[in-house]
């Protein structure tokens, strides 16, 4: 167990290495998400200028019967992510002919705290959690392997944080859960007035500030690196011409960071690229899954600001 652990930190630093090896260093976003980054999130999804969050759900109330109607029956709902979110609990609680559940997620705990709590809620639900990286192939649990109904759900716009061709390969492997004859319900935030967008990433309260700047303290505890992150500063911007947010930490002063023998050199003003957030139209959303799925339906909300997709394999 100790050595396996010891792997995937070798993995992820080596990946840190080679981000911050780049002309345009890099981190990868996954670092966001270590305890305090979560609980960060939580935060940014209940602010004010954030809208993803609220604007799905209530789209989703808004449409719920459509919804459901869509999705057709005795269904096996797959969702990819964690599954404990009250977009999942609305549509649970309003899918009678739901047959199986299957969250998947990365981390054993969350997946058992999701069950666990989901059991309480619906008593009579059959749930089947997969402990996997839902980024790389999996196998589906033996009672729904050989069923035609299956439903992927991938909510919350997480599909805006890969880069075009993650985002294709992930569509792959979800085309590959979903065979013929199911379906895939996909969110995703829709292009907009840079100015909301910016906002929504540079928020007021500073709480997205603290959530990328996390990121470093997570390096120096997990790492071993002697970032100072009061020498950096939290700056998101959108880039029109590629249609996404690029969230950068900036350098404050020239300055040098170490990890055992690794040493990086930042200038004053140097940007550490630490995620993007691709926002889209229904015409690239088309495009972006063409090779497996065609939409059948979207919903949105009267500011058109967010899409719940209902796509079907071709
Ligand atoms: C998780 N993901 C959909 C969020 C987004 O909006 O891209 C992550 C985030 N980053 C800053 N604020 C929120």
């Amino acid at each position: 167990m100790q050595d396996l652990m010891t792997k995937l930190i070798d993995v992820v630093l080596e990946e840190i290495v080679d981000g911050l090896s780049h002309r345009q260093k890099q981190l990868p976003s996954k670092l966001f998400y270590d305890e305090k980054g979560s609980a960060l999130f939580d935060k940014i999804c209940r602010l004010e200028e954030y809208y993803p969050t609220r604007t799905e759900l209530m789209l989703m109330k808004d449409n719920i019967t459509d919804i459901i109607n869509s999705l057709g029956e005795n269904i096996h709902f797959v969702e990819f992510g964690s599954g404990s979110s009250l977009k999942t609990r609305l549509l649970l609680s309003n899918m009678e002919k739901i047959s199986t559940y299957v969250p998947i997620d990365i981390s054993e705990e969350h997946l058992f705290k999701t069950v666990e709590s989901l059991n309480q809620r619906y008593p009579d639900l059959k749930i089947v959690p997969v402990a996997a990286d839902y980024t790389k192939p999996f196998s589906l649990p033996d009672e729904i392997r050989d069923e035609k109904n299956i439903i992927a759900y991938f909510p919350g716009s997480t599909i805006g944080n890969f880069t075009k061709v993650q985002a294709q390969k992930f569509i792959e492997g979800v085309a590959s859960v979903t065979g013929k004859e199911g379906g895939f319900l996909l969110g995703a935030d829709m292009q907009k007035d840079t100015g909301v967008l910016e906002a929504a990433y540079n928020d007021s309260k500073g709480i997205t500030a603290e959530f990328n700047l996390n990121i470093l303290e997570h390096l120096n505890r997990e790492f071993n690196f002697n970032f100072n992150r009061s020498k950096f500063r939290h700056k998101a911007v959108y880039n029109k011409i590629e249609g996404r947010i690029e969230m950068y930490l900036i350098s404050l002063e020239e300055q040098e960071v170490f990890s055992g023998d690794f040493k990086f050199s930042f200038g004053e003003d140097e940007k550490i690229l630490t995620e993007y957030s691709h926002k889209y139209t229904p015409g690239l959303v088309a495009d972006l899954v063409s090779d497996h799925f065609v939409i059948q339906k979207y919903w949105t909300d009267s500011n058109n600001y967010f899409a719940l997709f209902f796509l079907k394999p071709i």
